[in-house]
């Protein structure tokens, strides 16, 4: 348990982001109201540092409608005091996928030209909040941050963390932490939770589903068949940690709904057994608003991992990354990683 700010640890966190999108909007947001007030903060304080310590210093997009606008342009709402930040062009590594920025022509910058601009800010943290299925753009990032000696971090579901990129980040004193931000409360972290109340108290699952519905961006691009699949199998795999034997259930993005907005709805059934074999039958579903979801999981990672870092304790990487996403390197029930993140790093 970490009790106040050590000596040799910085004043500040810097970050930078590529893709300006909801989550990033929301972020932003969230920057300006948490100066006043810990009102829906999950953990005011963590590795010492308080919300307000986080500097967004850069923020990259590729769609020409957001290049070049500050940020006041696109966040109608206080925004934090980055106002007058300016979105840079970022990279744009794959062939643009057709169901990804339907509506505007990609602006962006060779591989090298982005590595510059990345040490001219040098943040802390680079943060991956792009569309969802631009895997190569996602591993370029990742190989960007590294030169430009800054650590990462991936919100998307795109596969980038494995034992190699995370030894290879950690010999340069930086970490990487990923694979897809699991919301603080949203359809996978719920279905965890509720398999393991289910579990504990004895009960045996025989089969579930989680039907996912949301009206946002990301939701539409998730449609694509092959990104509906791979996000299937990682929602599928994140809730199988759960239950100590296996049961059939599928998890998954199923609609996207654009009269739903920013909200997501997970729609639940599960079958199960108790006492003679009776049977307990369950159909639940959770309506939530998708991008404020992610942000304490964010800000507290980001929190968790600066302090880390000034430590040089960058294995703590594999506790931060199962307390904030749902393909970690490193599996944790939902419980154990929230005990082991909060003994590990909040006050
Ligand atoms: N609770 C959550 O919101 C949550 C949970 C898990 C994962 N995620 C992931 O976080 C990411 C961001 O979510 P969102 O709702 O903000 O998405 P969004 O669609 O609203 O925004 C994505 C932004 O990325 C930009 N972009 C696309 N390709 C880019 C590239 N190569 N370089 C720079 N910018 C690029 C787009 O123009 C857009 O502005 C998604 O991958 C999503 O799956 C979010």
């Amino acid at each position: 348990m970490i009790t106040d700010k050590k000596k040799n640890m910085p004043d500040k966190i810097t970050i930078a982001i590529a893709g300006m999108g909801n989550v990033a909007s929301t972020l932003i947001k969230g920057f300006q109201f948490y100066k006043n007030s810990n009102d829906g903060l999950w953990h005011p304080r963590v590795g010492g540092f308080t919300i307000n310590d986080i500097n967004l210093v850069g923020v990259f997009d590729v769609d020409s409608v957001k290049v070049g606008k500050k940020i006041k342009e696109l966040v109608t709402e206080p925004n934090g005091g980055f106002g007058d930040l300016t979105v840079q062009p970022g990279i744009a590594e794959d062939p643009r996928p057709s169901h990804v920025l339907n509506h505007g022509q990609l602006k962006s910058v060779k591989y090298n030209e982005f590595v510059n601009s990345l040490k001219r800010i040098k943040p802390d943290f680079l943060l991956s909040l792009i569309s969802s299925g631009m895997d190569r753009s996602g591993e370029m990032y990742s190989k960007a941050a590294l030169e430009a000696g800054c650590s990462f971090f991936n919100a998307t579901s795109s596969k980038i963390i494995n034992p190699q990129i995370k030894s290879t980040f950690e010999s340069k004193g930086l970490m990487i932490l990923g694979d897809d931000l699991m919301s603080q409360f949203g359809g996978t972290a719920f279905h965890r939770g509720m398999i393991e109340f289910m579990t504990n108290r004895g009960i045996k699952i025989q089969k579930a589903y989680q039907l996912d519905v949301g009206g946002n961006a990301d939701t539409q691009n998730t449609m694509a068949e092959e990104l509906r699949e791979k996000k299937r199998k990682i929602k599928t795999e994140s809730i199988s940690v759960e239950a100590p034997y296996m049961f059939r259930s599928t998890a998954g993005t199923t609609e996207y709904a654009e009269q739903l907005g920013s909200s997501r709805v997970s729609y639940y059934w599960m079958e199960a057994k108790g006492f003679l074999g009776s049977n307990i039958e369950m159909d639940l579903s959770l309506r939530t608003d998708d991008s404020t979801n992610g942000c304490n999981v964010i800000v507290d990672s980001i929190r968790a991992a600066r302090m880390a870092i000034s430590k040089n304790d960058l294995t703590k990487s594999e506790i931060i990354s199962a307390y904030a996403f749902k393909s970690p390197l490193k599996k944790m029930k939902i419980r154990d990683s929230i005990k082991s993140f909060e003994e590990e790093f909040v006050s």
